[in-house]
């Protein structure tokens, strides 16, 4: 593996999805299903992150989950083949905090960058791609922020007038800004050795924002701001589930496109090709979800 100074190297970026975490916030609904595969509207929650996943240019991915929810995991979504990707398995038997993920997960990374997203995070926005690509191409790190009514419930970044990172902070009770770190993170080769080195926050969690405190300390810390014309949901709780599945809803229903389909965007990134997004979307059943892919393919043939 060849990896230079500035922690870039040669491998193509792999993703890692964190799916695990008891869901308490959503008793009853969690006491059976992980909450990453609870409905939003027409799809299973993981869905989203995987289709930011692959707009990111990730191909390879790794799903960390709870021991008993794995097989749930594997059940929905297999290797990943049928998205023209490639899917593996890790549990986390505890919810340490996030930064674990760059411990379970340094075997599957060895060293190559990586995208980091939590399982129950949503993107949704017109020029969201060019934000990935620009991240895709930084050196060292970058976080992806967004406004807030109450960013003590969030990550914080405080950014200067060229948003520029001044500092971060978990859940701060006096929050500097109301830039809420969003659970998106482009970290480079380095992030597995900054995790081994954490330490547990007063909450006991090993945190995400000391690794970015180690980024941002190099001046090696870049932002991503979405701004107005961007939604960033977390379905964390039963009101914003809620919300996630209407704002799905609302938008496929007015402008009769999938929001975040992963068959549609592996097809659309040249992962699978019509034949095989067809195969997809005969196998949905007679679900509204199949019909609009069926549809999606058939005006694919008629207009290119
Ligand atoms: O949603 C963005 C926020 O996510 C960030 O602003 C915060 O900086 C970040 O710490 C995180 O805050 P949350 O309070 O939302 O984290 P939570 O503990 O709810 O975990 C987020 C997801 O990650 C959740 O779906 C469960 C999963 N998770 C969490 C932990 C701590 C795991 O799979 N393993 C874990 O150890």
């Amino acid at each position: 593996m060849s990896m230079s100074k500035d922690g870039r190297n040669k491998q193509p970026r792999k993703g890692i999805v964190l799916a695990g975490g008891s869901g308490s916030r959503l008793f009853p609904l969690t006491l059976g299903v992980s909450k990453q595969l609870l409905p939003v509207f027409d799809k299973p929650l993981i869905y989203y992150p995987i289709a930011t996943l692959i707009m990111s240019g990730v191909r390879e991915v790794l799903f960390i989950t709870t021991p008993e929810d794995r097989n749930a995991f594997i059940r929905l979504l297999g290797d990943g083949s049928q998205w023209g990707m490639s899917f593996s398995y890790a549990v986390q038997d505890q919810p340490r905090g996030l930064a674990d993920a760059y411990r379970i997960g340094r075997a599957f990374l060895n060293g190559a960058p990586s995208v980091l997203i939590l399982g129950d995070n949503i993107f949704f926005g017109h020029g969201l791609k060019n934000l990935l690509d620009h991240a895709a191409g930084n050196p060292g790190a970058t976080i992806f922020t967004s406004l807030v009514r109450d960013p003590s419930r969030f990550g914080v970044v405080e950014l200067d007038p060229d948003h520029r990172p001044l500092s971060i902070e978990e859940k701060p009770e006096k929050p500097r800004s109301r830039w809420a770190i969003t659970g998106l993170y482009f970290l480079d080769g380095r992030a597995c050795d900054y995790a081994d080195e954490v330490v547990p926050s007063k909450r006991g969690e090993i945190e995400i924002v000391s690794i970015l405190q180690r980024y941002l300390e190099t001046d090696n810390l870049s932002v991503e701001t979405l701004y107005r014309g961007f939604a960033w949901l977390d379905a964390g709780t039963h009101e914003s589930l809620h919300q996630a599945g209407e704002f799905v809803k609302t938008l496929q229903d007015r402008q009769g496109l999938l929001v975040s389909s992963p068959e549609e965007l592996a097809f659309r990134h040249g992962l699978i090709d019509l034949e095989q997004l067809s195969a997809l979307a005969e196998r949905q059943g007679q679900s509204s979800y199949g019909a609009a892919l069926v549809e999606l393919v058939n005006q694919v043939r008629q207009y290119g």
